[in-house]
């Protein structure tokens, strides 16, 4: 083939799900009636729904296939060892604990191995990974490399964690009061971005030096090991498959949301090699989540989950996968739009910052351009900045800001054409032309934790429907 043929979907559309145009006035006063936040619109009120790659998917036939051969059994279910085994294919760990998301494994994993005063190092902690940590009393501490908070600068492997902090850390706080330490693949919360073969391996030798856990935050496994395939040396003719596996050998256990690189609309795990661990955290499952063959998802899930960890790692639809995010970040580059470059896998992040420079973070210039992108066009993206991850200090009320100001443009896996994108690049263009006139938002209510899915704002200039 030759190597300027364009890269298609490799799948033609069986089942068709309509979606529904609005006027700009109609969104205007959605946007009022949801507080500004993109979180409280509904579904059907979005033309194209980028808040979030997670749950999003759309299933294969063989996956739906999959659902009907679904066995509902309480215990032991035919679907339960088809589940089981396609994961330990994959990921290699002796024991595999099923959840309904990956929150559930990660609540389980830290109640059972954290204590107040710990300290959890990661490259970066995705928000739910970091709530989980924090209300265990533990703190959750970022170390990724400096080229990872630095949108505009190039790295291959801007998801590294930075070994020498690593160390410096361990040096500081003691090996004893690290319960684990782990890398999320890709780095959602720094970008999208991967996460080298050559880093995995350094991270797991300091923590093994240290007798330290090491865990992978695997959402993402097959986009992170084709991304190693594509750009480390050694391992361009290594299957993906191969490469997951290698990862997942430097390491003692995963965390995992099959919401994302499962293919599957909801579904989770947590595996250990660690026989005393898993027999604590089975007992916590059965308390909230369910009997360990089912772990709050019903023999379906199950079967769809194990076909799509099956289908993920196919190179045509990696190749596809990565070719979509990369085209959208050329596109809005050549169109002068501030991204997070490369672009990630599952999305690309917009430089809020850059995109809007006279709007200081303490107003929020992240959720100026997510409003902006749903009153434009009737897109749904997701502000990863101050909105959620500042803090409002409960006593003095001032606020602190995130180190990075992005809007994030999750791509759902298999479920947005190619014209899709292209429609998407002329509303990000069109509401950056007009980037002069748009301003700051301030909260007008915010929770104490996870604020930014349930906050309301209002604009701190005049945002109209026909600007
Ligand atoms: C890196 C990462 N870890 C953990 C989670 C939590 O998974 P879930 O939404 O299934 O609870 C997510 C979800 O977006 C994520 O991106």
């Amino acid at each position: 083939m030759s190597p300027s043929r364009r890269i298609i979907e490799p799948f033609r559309i069986k089942v068709v799900e309509p979606i529904r145009m609005t006027t700009a006035e109609e969104r205007l006063m959605h946007l009022r009636d949801a507080g500004y936040n993109v979180f409280k619109l509904r579904g059907e009120d979005v033309l194209i729904d980028l808040l979030t790659d997670s749950g999003t998917s759309a299933m294969s036939s063989e996956q739906w296939a999959a659902v009907m051969r679904g066995d509902e059994a309480y215990a032991g279910s035919r679907s339960w060892y088809r589940f089981e085994a396609a994961v330990k294919e994959i990921f290699g760990f002796f024991h595999v604990i099923p959840t309904h998301q990956g929150r559930a494994a990660e609540r389980i994993l830290f109640s059972t191995i954290c204590k107040p005063g710990d300290v959890v190092p990661s490259n970066t902690h995705f928000d739910t990974t970091r709530a989980n940590i924090e209300a265990m009393g533990a703190d959750a501490v970022d170390l990724p490399i400096p080229e990872g908070l630095v949108p505009a600068r190039f790295h291959p492997f801007k998801g590294n964690m930075d070994v020498d902090r690593l160390r410096a850390l361990i040096a500081e706080v003691g090996a004893g009061r690290i319960p684990i330490c782990m890398l999320t693949v890709t780095n959602n919360t720094g970008g999208g971005q991967p996460v080298s073969m050559a880093n995995i391996k350094a991270v797991s030798a300091v923590c093994r030096e240290h007798g330290i856990p090491f865990y992978l935050d695997a959402c993402r496994f097959a986009e992170n090991a084709f991304f190693i395939k594509l750009r480390e040396d050694g391992y361009a003719d290594v299957a993906p498959k191969a490469i997951a596996q290698e990862m997942f050998s430097y390491t003692d256990g995963c965390t995992m949301s099959a919401k994302k690189d499962g293919l599957a609309n909801i579904g989770g795990f947590l595996c250990t090699n660690d026989a005393a661990l898993s027999r604590q955290e089975e007992n916590l499952l059965i308390l909230t989540e369910g009997f360990p063959t089912y772990g709050g998802l019903a023999g379906r899930d199950l079967d769809a989950i194990a076909v799509g960890l099956e289908e993920v790692l196919h190179e045509d639809y990696l190749t596809y996968r990565i070719e979509v995010s990369r085209y959208l970040g050329e596109h809005l580059t050549e169109g002068g739009v501030p991204i997070m470059q490369p672009p990630g896998g599952h999305a690309v992040y917009i430089d809020a910052a850059a995109f809007l420079p006279h709007v200081p973070a303490r107003q929020l210039p992240g959720q100026s351009v997510a409003a902006e992108l749903y009153l434009d066009g009737g897109i749904r993206a997701v502000e990863i900045g101050t909105v959620m991850f500042g803090r409002r200090d409960p006593e003095t009320g001032q606020e602190s800001t995130a180190k990075m100001e992005l809007v994030r443009l999750a791509i759902p896996r298999r479920v947005y054409t190619k014209s899709q994108i292209d429609y998407l690049v002329d509303v990000t263009l069109d509401v950056y032309r007009r980037r002069e006139a748009i301003g700051g938002f301030r909260f007008v209510e915010q929770a104490p934790v996870l604020r930014h899915f349930t906050a309301t704002f209002e604009p701190l200039y005049p945002m109209e429907a026909t600007p």
